[in-house]
């Protein structure tokens, strides 16, 4: 290609003033439909609107109106079929739906664009895309989270170990566990309904960066969109994106919570924990070493994230230092918005169906949370509610006792009384009931805490919380 090739003609929608074409590599850069193709329905919904609206105000005929609402039946139809030919000569999506609605209709479609301009355009459809894509997540996120409800259900009283610095903590149960995922994909729902709510105001009508001097009705076309108003300032109309930026926020601290559960995936999946099995339908064998089972899908989960946080990042740079208000810099919007959609969404359709599949292995989980002495803080909190020891006191005692169980190899539940109160008189045979795992558990009964009647009070609350409104 040669940069200075410049033998083509004229732009036709704004060629009045040019003579010469554009050079290739300058088509090549400026065009945006390989991508934005993805906003056609958006885009017919928003012609539509404004020229329904222009009919309604008088500045259009009836006649041209409903000629240009054929024009975008047909074309709308085209589009749905595959049948549509782009051209990248065209640009964008905006400017190859009207030449082609110029190709059906002839002159009326020369009248769409009449107190309009691509920057209202485009700010409008972007913004009824990412409308839909939150709402689609919502759906998803929804049904990751009553998959994992159903999960912490079956395994309410499951035992296993619970982790700090990824030591053996404290007992759990199971469903306790997977319960604290819900809370987290809860809040990732709150903040994609915030960001829809924010960014559910209609550009349209700001023009091109100014407003018009055509007697357009706004409130219309924002209603006909579904939008609660029009946006107040039509510099701010067609130069923000902070909508976009804001659901790709939202998008990246939900592939966080995706990422964290599918690394415990991972982990849990190893011989060396052995707490869970994926079926075949989650999991792949390795080209060389017959014995693999490969827990692939989430770990690409968890890789997704990546990606997701550099599309945030990526606009966050396009944007930082653009004057207002448009620059053509925008255009590159679109593609991280998508990109880290298509993740999420791939992604949380992964997890949902790996929730769904994992078998827990209660005994592995049993025998991991036994070692690692999980029950010294139930000793320590004996010694301060029955014995009256300050809580620092007891938490040396404590640790005094574990160093003798350890070097002699033993759980807390079997080291003999008398050996515990020869470290300190105060200890009776009554600490015997708190000593076991099972017992810990049970007695973890504070509001938001781990016993497995706590977890079955639990899942009713977040299913009407969450599923149920
Ligand atoms: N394809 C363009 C975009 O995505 C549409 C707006 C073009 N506006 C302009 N003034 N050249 O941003």
């Amino acid at each position: 290609m040669s940069p200075n090739d410049t033998s083509k003609s004229a732009n036709a929608q704004w060629g009045g003033r040019f003579s010469g074409g554009p050079a290739e590599v300058m088509e090549k850069i400026n065009a945006s439909i390989d991508f934005d193709q993805r906003l056609f329905t958006q885009d017919i919904a928003g012609s539509r609107a404004h020229a329904d609206m222009l009919v309604a105000q008088g500045i259009l005929s009836l006649k041209d109106g409903k000629a240009i609402n054929d024009g975008l039946d047909t074309i709308s139809r085209e589009l749905e079929d595959g049948k549509f030919e782009f051209s990248q000569a065209l640009e964008d999506i905006h400017m190859n739906i009207e030449v082609r609605l110029h190709d059906l209709i002839g002159e009326p479609a020369g009248r769409l664009h009449t107190a309009r301009s691509r920057n209202d355009q485009v700010a409008t459809d972007f913004r009824l895309w990412v409308r839909d894509a939150a709402d689609s997540i919502d759906a998803q996120l929804h049904d990751l989270q009553a998959a994992l409800i159903a999960r912490a259900e079956q395994h309410a009283d499951l035992l296993m170990p619970g982790f700090t610095h990824l030591q053996t903590a404290q007992p759990v149960t199971f469903g306790h566990h997977l319960l604290a995922y819900v809370e987290m994909f809860g809040r990732d729902r709150g903040r994609f309904a915030d960001c829809r709510q924010r960014l559910n105001e209609s550009p349209l009508g700001a023009g091109a960066l100014a407003g018009t001097s055509f007697p357009i009705d706004r409130q219309q076309t924002a209603a006909a969109l579904g939008f609660d108003r029009p946006m107040a300032n039509s510099l701010d109309a067609v130069a923000d994106r902070d909508f976009a930026l804001e659901f790709l926020a939202a998008t990246a601290i939900a592939m966080t919570h995706i990422s964290r559960i599918s690394e415990e995936i991972v982990i849990w999946c190893s011989d060396g924990f052995g707490f869970v099995r994926l079926s075949d339908a989650y999991t792949t064998g390795s080209s060389m070493m017959p014995q693999k089972r490969n827990p692939d899908a989430a770990e690409l989960s968890r890789a997704k994230a990546g990606r997701v946080f550099g599309d945030l990042l990526t606009l966050l740079t396009v944007m930082k230092g653009l004057p207002l208000t448009y620059s053509k810099d925008m255009q590159e919007d679109k593609e991280p918005v998508f990109d880290a959609a298509d993740s999420l969404a791939l992604a949380l359709a992964a997890t949902t169906g790996m929730v769904g599949d994992l078998e827990p292995m209660p005994d592995a989980m049993r025998a991991a949370a036994t070692k690692g002495y999980p029950t010294a803080t139930d000793l320590a909190d004996w010694l301060v509610s029955v014995a009256g020891l300050p809580f620092r006191e007891a938490h040396h005692v404590t640790g005094e006792i574990v160093k003798a169980a350890e070097s002699r190899g033993v759980l807390l539940d079997q080291f003999p009384v008398a050996d515990m109160q020869a470290i300190d008189e105060r200890i009776t045979e009554d600490v015997l009931s708190v000593l076991s795992i099972d017992a810990a558990l049970a007695r973890r009964t504070s509001e938001g805490g781990t016993a497995p009647d706590n977890v079955r009070a639990a899942v009713v609350a977040a299913r009407q919380r969450f599923l149920e409104t």
